[in-house]
């Protein structure tokens, strides 16, 4: 029954994988079909058609490629379609924007192009990303909230790694949540594409029979990301540099905070918007609704794996891009889907450890 039928681009990931697995234990009767090209830089170079379980069907295929979209989408005949495949490297993104637009731009395109001839597509839910806040929500000495401006590489190599504020605001500021509905700052290559696939789905969708729903994540983190890409998961490359005896490199000075949300209730939240069918164009902040220091982080994994807290640097060293501080305002989807985070940090990075130690025993 195509009710029961899902499509999930990039469900081969991290994310993907988990959603999947969620998906069917709470739906017996669903046929999913993943689209993925298994990409190098995620599952190394001589990856295997993975094993997804019996209601899942598995195409090895390219979202930049309309052929193998279309292909996709006529096999799986949709009610609901999960788009997760994406380029994720923040900072990969400045040196390969045209692939990075290729893929998550174009290939979006390719899939609303596939959406709109399908007939029976009704809902569309996008892994959007916080990325598109910038640096995202502050609130000055007046109290007045207000976007931060990009920080200048001059000042960060003088040490000074605060956010300024918009002229007409009185810094300097503290962070605070960051929401839907406030003014939008991507600072990457990449926070462009993944507002271009919002801007992509709500446009294309005024109108038609299906409606598009996008929830802008925080820091996903969890047993399962890739412990091979170098591009992606503070927590994973550090629980990967820990176990091998190394010493983290800690950026700026430590106090780079981010909104760390466990895999599951990430998962959890995607299962309930392809249920629900909010109004076309939705927006909703998804992370834990509290941001923590990556120090602090640090702490908690080097604690889990049975590090002495000392292992780590304060290099003061600094990327063009990064941001100084994440945290999401997880009200609206608390409201629309019922939904809220329920793995502590300290539970899931003591989660994440249990598994990256079995990882590097059994490579
Ligand atoms: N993990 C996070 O912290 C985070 C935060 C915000 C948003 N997101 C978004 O969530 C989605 C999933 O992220 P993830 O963490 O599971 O990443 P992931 O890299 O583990 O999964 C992405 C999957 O997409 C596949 N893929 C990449 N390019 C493709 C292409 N051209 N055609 C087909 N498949 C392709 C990869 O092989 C991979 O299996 C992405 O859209 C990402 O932008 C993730």
């Amino acid at each position: 029954m195509p009710d029961n039928n899902i499509f999930i681009t990039g469900g081969a990931g991290f994310i993907g994988t988990r959603l999947a697995k969620a998906l069917t234990q709470k739906n017996p009767g669903i046929r999913i079909w993943v689209l993925d090209n298994l990409h190098p830089q995620v599952h190394g170079p001589d990856a295997q058609a993975p094993r997804l379980g019996e209601h899942v069907t598995f195409l090895r295929g390219d979202v930049s490629n309309p052929e193998d979209i279309h292909r996709a989408m006529r096999a799986a005949q949709p009610a609901v379609v999960y788009h997760l495949a994406a380029e994720t490297g923040t900072g990969q993104s400045y040196d390969e924007p045209a692939r990075y637009s290729s893929v998550n731009v174009m290939g979006t395109a390719h899939l609303v192009e596939a959406v709109r001839q399908s007939g029976t597509v009704q809902r569309v839910v996008l892994s959007a990303s916080r990325a598109v806040y910038g640096e995202g929500a502050y609130r000055d000495q007046r109290g007045n909230i207000c976007v931060g401006l990009p920080r200048e590489a001059a000042d960060m190599a003088d040490g000074r790694f605060d956010v300024p504020l918009p002229a007409g605001f009185l810094g300097p500021g503290s962070p605070a949540p960051s929401r839907a509905g406030m003014a939008l700052a991507p600072a990457s290559v990449y926070a462009s594409t993944k507002l271009m696939q919002e801007y992509l789905l709500t446009q294309a969708g005024e109108g038609a029979t299906w409606r598009a729903t996008m929830l802008r994540f925080q820091n996903v983190y969890g047993d399962g990301q890739s412990l091979r890409n170098p591009y992606t998961g503070v927590l994973s490359i550090f629980a990967q540099q820990l176990i091998q005896g190394k010493e983290l490199a800690i950026f700026e000075d430590g106090d780079i905070a981010r909104d760390f949300v466990y895999v599951d209730d990430v998962v959890d939240a995607l299962v309930r918007a392809g249920d629900k069918q909010l109004p076309h164009g939705t927006v909703l902040d998804i992370g834990m609704g509290k941001a923590v220091s990556i120090l602090g982080v640090a702490k908690l994994l080097m604690k889990a794996l049975g590090r002495s807290e000392d292992a780590y640097r304060i290099t003061g060293a600094f990327r063009v891009g990064d941001i100084r501080h994440a945290c999401a305002d997880i009200t609206a989807a608390g409201e629309l889907l019922d939904w809220k985070p329920r793995v502590s940090v300290e539970e899931g990075i003591a989660r994440l450890a249990r598994w990256a130690q079995v990882q590097f025993k059994n490579p």
